[in-house]
């Protein structure tokens, strides 16, 4: 039966970003990070992944929002589905549609939400069953932060010490629905510039480069713990304090990498300026900034701090559009098998 059953499956999986982030792989094959990491899975944004076995095809298709991809993006794909097609001791090439409902490439994760729904839909469409951890892993090796974004909510990637990685993997810390007055004001930074070196690679210069590297993997764990306890208590000024804290620390490495590294504008320089002027004229943190490696910025803040906090944030010139975004669901199967 399980060859037959199951060909075909759509997943749908939101981006993350992370609080804590991962920079650095120990092992690029395994995609084994030498730190461990923590996220948030955001609501709203989504990747939807239809994948299919289809005996006729010669070889694999890939369409993102409805056009063809040649080239690395394509190459990409073909080497997760070749890891599936082994696991499942199948051969038949696959069409993959997929579509971003953000954009891609521009710092927002779209490899977190793609590859966790490209790992969901074809371990399914391939007739494989693994678990939500063992799905983490698979998704890891198409794109690391892709771990994270299987899980909904609060998540953390352990980066283990084994060195075949069977202790690396994501896992919940806490639901989406955990902390309902949370939010995260996302900027999209116009002008964002399409990133033509995946994360991946740019990581492994600054370790190779960056003098304040070492000093930054000494603190992460310090910060996961604070974080990790801050969202437990739900202890807001902590968790805008430690985000802040290391969303500096990983644009320091950034900025110290050889060549420099520099993902951000003058508009994502205002916005982190301007969340620095709102805790300032609080005397306390009231928000938190943070971005990967891109030029949109993410402003977390409460409920209750969100009117005051619009009157700075909507004067910044630059912004195409301002989205609130929640915590979200994790990786899961839409639709019916076919
Ligand atoms: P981002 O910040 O968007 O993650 P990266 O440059 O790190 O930027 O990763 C973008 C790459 O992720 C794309 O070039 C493509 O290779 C891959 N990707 C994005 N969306 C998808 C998708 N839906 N399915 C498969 N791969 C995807
Ligand atoms: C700065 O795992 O997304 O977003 O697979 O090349 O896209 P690619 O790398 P990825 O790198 C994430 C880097 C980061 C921090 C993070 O998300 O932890």
């Amino acid at each position: 039966m399980g060859k037959v059953v199951g060909r075909s499956a759509t997943y749908e999986a939101g981006p993350n970003i992370a609080l804590v982030k991962y920079w650095g792989v120990r092992d690029p094959t395994l995609v084994l990070p030498y730190n461990s990491s923590l996220s948030v899975t955001l609501g709203r944004f989504r990747t939807r992944t239809t994948v299919s076995f289809e005996p006729v095809l010669v070889r694999d298709e890939f369409t993102l929002n409805g056009a063809p991809i040649e080239g690395t993006p394509r190459d990409d794909v073909v080497r997760f589905l070749d890891r599936v097609r082994n696991l499942s001791h199948r051969s038949e090439r696959a069409r993959v549609r997929s579509s971003n409902n953000f954009p891609t490439a521009s710092g927002l994760a779209s490899s977190a939400s793609g590859f966790a729904a490209l790992a969901g839909a074809a371990s399914a469409a391939a007739g494989l069953r693994p678990t939500p951890r063992a799905l983490s892993q698979l998704a890891r090796l198409g794109s690391g932060s892709a771990s994270r974004s299987v899980f909904g909510g609060f998540v953390e990637w352990r980066a283990g010490s084994r060195a075949d990685g069977a202790d690396c993997y994501a896992a919940p810390i806490a639901s989406a629905d955990h902390w309902p007055e949370l939010l995260d004001r996302v900027a999209m930074v116009r002008d964002a510039p399409v990133k033509t070196t995946r994360s991946a690679l740019a990581m492994q210069s600054t370790v190779a480069s960056s003098r304040g590297y070492a000093q930054r993997l000494a603190d992460v764990p310090g910060r996961i713990a604070r974080l990790e306890r801050a969202i437990r208590d739900r202890d807001a000024e902590t968790l805008f304090a430690t985000t802040i804290e290391e969303c500096d620390s990983f644009r320091s490495v950034c900025e110290t990498t050889d060549p420099p590294l520099d993902y951000l504008t003058a508009t994502s320089r205002s916005i982190l300026a301007a969340v620095r002027a709102a805790n300032d004229e609080a005397g306390r943190p009231v928000a938190a900034y943070t971005h990967d490696a891109g030029a949109h910025v993410h402003v977390f803040t409460l409920d209750g701090a969100l009117s005051k906090l619009r009157k700075r944030l909507d004067r910044i010139a630059g912004v195409e559009r301002w989205l609130t975004v929640r915590p979200g669901a994790g990786a899961r199967r839409v639709g019916g098998p076919t």
